[in-house]
């Protein structure tokens, strides 16, 4: 399948490995987070104080229903990507769906100075990724065609481990 699809939590790194397994492969990136604000005009905070993250949900589904159905795309998803069971069912037909599989310790280390992720503004961010690691991990597991395990190594080692398993 000529389609690849990156999910995982926020900080799991699917913008910079799926940028540099797009380029390796010969295909395009997208990333469907920028896709939201480039059609919008505003940033991804924005769109959640005016339309609450339902509003979010909804855009997101949309843009996962239309880049899903091109070719020759790597598509990293937003880490809520998987919530929705339509989304779940789109893409684990439409795609090679790769989890990046990061630990909770990791992604908090690599988020806590974000303001741009809405749902990290909260007065414990680090319980809530923990939180949103528990309740999302066998989401993900369940719609992956591909599990890599990352964090510590580096995206090159990451991007050549998934190159392998698509061969
Ligand atoms: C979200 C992750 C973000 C973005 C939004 C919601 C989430 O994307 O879609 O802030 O629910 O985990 P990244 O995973 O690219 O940070």
């Amino acid at each position: 399948m000529d389609r690849i699809v990156l999910i995982g939590m926020m900080g799991a790194g699917k913008t910079t490995i799926g940028k540099e397994l797009a380029r390796r492969s010969g295909m395009r990136f997208v990333d469907c987070d920028h896709e939201i604000e480039a059609r919008t005009g505003v940033k991804i905070p924005t769109i959640f104080e005016i339309e609450g993250e339902e509003g979010f949900r909804r855009r997101e589904s949309q843009v996962i229903d239309e880049l899903t159905s091109c070719d020759g795309l790597v598509i990293a998803t937003g880490g809520g990507a998987v919530l929705d069971p339509g989304n779940r069912a789109l893409l684990a037909e439409r795609a090679v769906v790769i989890y990046l599989n990061v630990p909770p310790q990791v992604l908090w280390e690599r988020t806590r100075h974000d303001r741009n992720r809405p749902l990290l503004q909260v007065p414990n961010p680090r319980e809530r990724i923990f939180a949103l690691h528990r309740q999302r991990d066998p989401l993900y597991r369940e719609v992956a065609h591909i599990i890599v395990d990352g964090g510590r190594g580096n995206p090159g080692a990451m991007v050549r481990q998934i190159q392998k398993a698509l061969e």
